[in-house]
């Protein structure tokens, strides 16, 4: 998600986790965020504030008193520009006040006053973490309705190793993009395909396509964000897992027949975006195969299973979307594989567009004919993807 219309104001206390909020509100700025920072005053004894007024391009508040508020109320009109407030690192001082409702200093006078969502990013030694009064402040705060983001667990900064780190400034931003797109898909599981396949010749070569999987984990990770249960089943591909989504790894279009297969029975929506492998080798060679054997080995094929059309015939078949890459004629070819495979929905891409690198160009077929999508970025296109099919989903479960 981009962050362009949202304001986020980033609550700072006093932890040695602190360094890794510079990196969160400078990756809140790229995402499009306006960020505001407000620190507690043991905060200032971690990173200083002009490391966090550079960072945001915005005055930085740590004093209640501040005086560049012409009202004397930095509390209330801070909170009041804001759609959300994120505190990393949340101290377990801090949640303890904020559990308490006290309102001693500017950012828990401000969170008191606040009338928008907040987050924290709970970072501690672990021992602190574990502690039952700890223990009792996180389930008020989560009885509050305040979202806690991790903690993580390794190795701590006091040497130890346990739960009570911080998470990371990337997942922190994942879980905020998350918090903040409409759940379109909530209660509902998402199966989906990506990357390529391998189709082995012999024990080190094979036949496999230009596929990153860039496009299918964008739209693992939108579909996860807009509430939904994601399963993705990925050919080798260089990403880790996204965050909250269930992946399944496989080589062969044979093994992403199988991943599939035995979970498409409890998807309510099928994504098949991975370029599988129209043929397999028919006899695969144990051994690597040797040029001095006789001339050049001949290869037999076998035609592999179409994955997207068993799962678009099974009898309570999830809502199924499949994708097309051309070369050219596209809309021909694509409402061509639409109708062929008995599908509702196909997103065709141009094999130029499509292949590899960040950015695609996507035309929606359905019944209805041709949606273009702004050509952009794979993570827009595949929140725009998934917004077109929560309308169908929505439309068919009317009739
Ligand atoms: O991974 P990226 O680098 O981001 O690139 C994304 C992409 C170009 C791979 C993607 O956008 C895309 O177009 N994927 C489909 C590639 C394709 O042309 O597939 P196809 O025409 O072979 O198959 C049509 C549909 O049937 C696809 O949904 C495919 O997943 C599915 N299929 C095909 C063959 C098969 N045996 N089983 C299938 O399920």
């Amino acid at each position: 998600m981009e962050l362009h219309d949202k304001s986020i104001i980033v609550g700072v206390t006093g932890g040695i986790a602190a360094y890794k909020a510079a990196e969160l509100v400078r990756l809140l700025r790229k995402a499009g965020a306006v960020v505001r920072v407000a620190m507690t005053e043991a905060a200032t004894h971690f990173v200083t504030p002009t490391t966090f007024q550079a960072l945001s391009g915005q005055a930085v508040f740590v004093d209640q008193w501040d005086a560049r508020m012409p009202n004397a109320m930095a509390h209330i009109d801070l909170s009041r520009q804001a759609d959300l407030i994120v505190v990393a690192p949340a101290s377990a001082d801090f949640m303890a006040r904020l559990a308490h409702g006290m309102a001693d200093d500017l950012l828990a006078t401000m969170l008191l006053a606040r009338d928008c969502p907040l987050l924290l990013a709970p970072a501690m030694n672990r021992q602190m973490w574990e502690n039952p009064a700890t223990r009792r402040n996180v389930a008020q705060l989560r009885a509050d309705g305040i979202g806690i983001l991790g903690p993580a667990c390794g190795e701590q900064a006091c040497g130890e190793v346990g739960a009570g780190r911080m998470l990371e400034a990337e997942e922190i931003l994942e879980e905020i993009e998350a918090f903040l797109t409409p759940k379109l898909l909530a209660g509902k599981r998402v199966l989906l395909t990506a990357g390529p396949t391998f189709e082995a010749i012999d024990a080190v070569r094979g036949i496999t396509n230009l596929s990153s999987g860039r496009m299918g984990y964008a739209l693992a990770r939108a579909a996860r964000h807009a509430g939904a249960e994601v399963t993705l089943v990925s050919g080798p591909v260089a990403f880790s897992a996204p965050a909250g989504v269930d992946r399944v790894e496989v080589r062969s279009a044979l093994e992403m027949h199988a991943a599939v297969m035995a979970r498409a029975a409890d998807a309510d929506i099928f994504i098949g975006v991975a370029a599988v492998a129209d043929y397999r080798v028919a006899k695969v060679a144990e051994h690597k195969l040797k040029k001095d054997h006789g001339g050049v080995p001949p290869i037999r094929l076998l035609e592999n299973p179409d994955i997207l059309a068993e799962v678009a015939a099974l009898p309570r078949a999830p809502f199924c979307v499949g994708f097309a890459a051309e070369s050219r004629n596209l809309e021909a070819y694509a409402q061509n594989k639409r109708v062929k495979k008995k599908i509702p929905l196909i997103a065709g891409n141009l094999i130029q567009d499509g292949f590899g690198g960040d950015a695609n160009c996507l035309i929606l077929f359905d019944a209805a004919g041709a949606h273009p999508l702004p050509p952009g970025p794979k993570t827009r296109l595949a929140r725009q993807l998934l917004e077109h099919v929560a309308q169908l989903c929505a439309a068919r479960d009317a009739n």
